[in-house]
């Protein structure tokens, strides 16, 4: 009896052994699993998870979930983050793209090349792909006639705008260019200067007329009248930033100090964001010692502010509003229609440099 008590006693406790050492295998087992479940990439530990193992809800290289205060996040790694820099990328480049400009053209001197500027430089900004209105706010309208549109034919301006209160929209006319528009000048703007007198706030009426398409378009360009009066006032107060063309010549530096002082006038009461984005230099001509003096002169004076690239005097430049054509059609391979290109890309660039300012 006593001795069949023994036998049972150590059976029994070879069975616990058995039985601890099967639970000793089944820990180690479960670890290795859970350690190669670690290892595995994603679509595999969803399968886990499928079946309902817990350990999956684990740190892989492509997932990771990080506690910020009381937040649970799920932090995209490895593959994932490459995905986030390409979309972060792609939103920075679309606010490039958003940057909306409105930029005059001004020189109180006259033929300084003003509305030559401003009509090449927005037919490239439109061969660009921008989408551009040029505003022609001189009674001249050589910016209007340069374009193919004849002052005498179109019965509408911005006049009718600030006078006769008429929807912007049913100003703008189209080009021959894609992408570029045009609010024509015609003679009766010539009138305006003197019905604006007795206007209240008659400074400020080009901002509040343009307000309306401000954020439709990606760059508007004024083109001014050769004097300080009330419509060069108007298209300083609507404008983001002033460009200034200096031509190559004799007292090519003559009546700029005024010019800056009205800037300054302006951006302390009327306009405070207000800012030159730059000097073009323009008709200029290799073969004149006066035109490297006078790049020397005005570098000296404005530094980076002055453009690189220097608009040739350039005899298809001054042949192509005679065709109503910007010089990029009439003969692109000209070298003033080169010139006009790079310092378009130019001045598209300092935009990207305000946007780094901003930010
Ligand atoms: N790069 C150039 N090469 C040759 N001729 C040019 C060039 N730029 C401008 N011109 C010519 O010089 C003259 C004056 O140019 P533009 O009309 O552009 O000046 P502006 O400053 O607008 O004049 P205004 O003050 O009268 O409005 C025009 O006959 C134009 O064709
Ligand atoms: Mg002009």
């Amino acid at each position: 009896m006593v001795f069949k008590r023994i036998i049972n006693f150590f059976r029994s406790k070879k069975k616990e052994e058995k039985a601890g050492i099967k639970e000793g295998i089944d820990d180690i087992e479960r670890e290795k699993e859970k350690e190669e479940i670690e290892k595995r990439p994603v679509e595999e530990v969803n399968k886990y998870k499928e079946e309902g193992i817990e350990e999956a809800e684990i740190i892989t290289e492509d997932k990771a979930i990080r506690v910020e205060g009381e937040e649970e996040k799920e932090i995209v790694v490895g593959e994932g983050a490459e995905k986030k820099e390409e979309e972060d990328y792609t939103k920075t480049h679309k606010e490039e793209e958003e940057i909306k400009r409105v930029i005059a053209i001004t020189n109180q001197k006259g033929g300084v090349g003003k509305s030559t500027t401003a009509i090449n430089m927005s037919a490239s900004m439109a061969n660009m792909g921008k989408k551009v209105i040029l505003i022609d706010v001189d009674p001249q309208a050589n910016a209007t006639s340069g374009l193919g549109i004849s002052k005498y034919e179109v019965n509408t301006s911005i006049y009718d705008a600030i006078i006769e209160k008429v929807d912007i929209n049913e100003l703008i006319k189209e080009t021959k260019i894609e992408g570029l528009f045009i609010i024509p000048s015609n003679i009766h703007l010539a009138g305006a200067e003197v019905e604006m007198t007795n206007m209240m706030m008659r400074e400020q009426k080009l901002r509040r007329i343009i307000e309306p398409v401000r954020e439709k378009y990606d760059f508007i360009i004024i083109d001014c009248p050769p004097a300080l009066g009330i419509l060069t006032l108007n298209a300083l107060v609507a404008a983001d930033e002033i460009l200034i063309p200096i031509q190559c010549e004799y007292y090519a530096l003559e009546g700029l100090g005024q010019l800056l002082k009205t800037i300054e006038l302006v951006k302390n009461n009327l306009n405070k964001d207000l800012r030159i984005c730059g000097f073009v230099m323009t008709m200029y001509d290799s073969r004149l010692k006066l035109s490297n003096e006078v790049v020397e002169e005005v570098r000296r004076h404005f530094g980076d502010k002055v453009y690189k690239t220097i608009i040739p005097r350039n005899v298809r430049v001054s042949e192509a509003p005679s065709y109503g054509l910007p010089v990029n059609l009439y003969d692109p391979d000209c070298k003033g229609a080169i010139a006009y290109e790079n310092f378009t890309k130019e001045v598209i660039n300092y935009g990207k440099k305000r946007l780094g300012e901003r930010t």
